[in-house]
């Protein structure tokens, strides 16, 4: 039995067992009678948009039958609410950002080739990209402002790098990639390499110069925007995201959709959300007003934080960071300690709600007069 489980594991495919497991936000630690606020996964303090959960009540009438075996009907909703700029063949739908991510990887990467990263970054880009037997390189983003650094991006690439994944607005560091900076690096790369641009974020970024990589989809056939409905949509339990891409690469990439992957459930909530224009506004104006508010607060409290473009704020915390997510989880607020993600030392915070913030300010007021005494 030994030998056989010894044969068994010189099978195991080496790049499989490496341990960079994901480890999603934490929730709090709960006390008797203490209000709880989780500030840890960047999702929707507002919750889900009405449309979508009635849709989703609806279609629980019928769980017994299996859902649509594609994603076609999501990608006509998508086609609408791109205002028919973009048409349901340049779309695929998956069951979640993460897995599109995923997808994306194991459609262009082999044994051996190179994606590159700029870290701090979302860690699944680097994690699936070594399930697939790829070499990671990283690019770390620019130290003082976080910005992409592209230059050293165009000094990695070789005949074996595949994709470049930016991502804008970066998690965990709030920072973007300007329009002009996005498309410096577009005419510089060469075509045969797939750029993953994730904007899953794009709803809450402000800056004149941010861009979506929509208006770029007709010119680089290389380009792939990815999506999700875990964020501004407040559908993060049911998994569900999309892509946007040239027609001839979806219909590739479709071919590795596998049939009836996403739960209908997943499919009425998005289709649903999509129509919901009064939440998603609504979500939007909550996370930039309630970001102001916060960035006031941090000043007043010396918090030395990183400038958002996103639903979350980067900061260096006053004391060690495991030390400051205990002491707020004590306090009843999860936040996330970010080091895997390359941030050593950060936390990430996410943008909640107006009481959940003055939880958030109260608890950092409490550690500052602990530390004062
Ligand atoms: C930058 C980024 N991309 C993609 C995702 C994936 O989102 P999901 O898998 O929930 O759709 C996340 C989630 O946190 C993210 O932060």
């Amino acid at each position: 039995m030994k030998t056989e489980s010894k044969t068994l594991k010189s099978l195991f495919k080496s790049y499989l067992t490496v341990k960079d497991s994901y480890k999603g936000g934490k929730g709090v630690i709960k006390k008797e009678g203490q209000k709880t606020y989780k500030l840890s996964s960047n999702e929707n303090p507002l919750g889900t948009s009405s449309l979508a959960i009635n849709a989703i009540k609806e279609a629980t009438k019928d769980l017994h039958l299996y859902p649509d075996t594609t994603d076609f009907r999501l990608r006509e909703a998508l086609e609408v609410y791109y205002n028919r700029e973009l048409t349901k063949d340049q779309f695929i739908c998956a069951a979640s950002g993460s897995e599109i991510i995923d997808l994306t990887i194991r459609a262009f990467v082999k044994e051996g080739d190179e994606v590159i990263v700029s870290t701090p970054c979302f860690v699944p880009y680097k994690m699936f990209s070594r399930w697939s037997g790829a070499n990671v390189i990283d690019v770390p983003l620019l130290e003082n402002n976080y910005s992409l650094n592209i230059e050293g991006i165009l000094n990695v690439v070789t005949e074996k790098t595949r994709i470049v994944f930016l991502t804008s607005p970066n998690n965990p560091t709030g920072s973007y990639i300007s329009k002009e900076i996005f498309e410096s690096l577009m005419v510089q790369l060469p075509t045969n390499i797939v750029v993953v641009f994730d904007e899953v974020y794009w709803h809450f970024a402000e800056a004149e110069d941010y861009t979506t990589a929509q208006s770029y989809i007709s010119r680089f056939v290389n380009l792939i925007a990815i999506n999700s409905f875990s964020k501004t949509y407040g559908l993060a339990s049911v998994r569900v995201g999309y892509a946007y891409m040239n027609e001839e690469v979806a219909a590739y990439l479709r071919q590795i959709c596998k049939p009836f992957l996403i739960t209908k459930l997943s499919l009425e909530g998005a289709i649903a959300s999509l129509k919901d224009e009064v939440f998603i506004q609504k979500t939007v104006e909550t996370i930039h007003s309630e970001k102001k508010f916060l960035k006031e607060e941090f000043n007043k409290l010396g918090i030395q934080f990183y400038p958002t473009q996103a639903n979350f704020y980067l900061i260096t915390p006053p004391i060690p960071s495991n030390e400051f997510v205990q002491f707020l989880a004590e306090e009843g607020i999860a936040v996330r300690p970010v080091d895997n993600f390359g941030a050593t030392g950060k936390v990430r915070i996410t943008i909640g709600i107006r009481e959940a913030n003055i939880a958030l300010i109260k608890a950092l007021n409490k550690l500052k007069l602990i530390s004062l005494n």
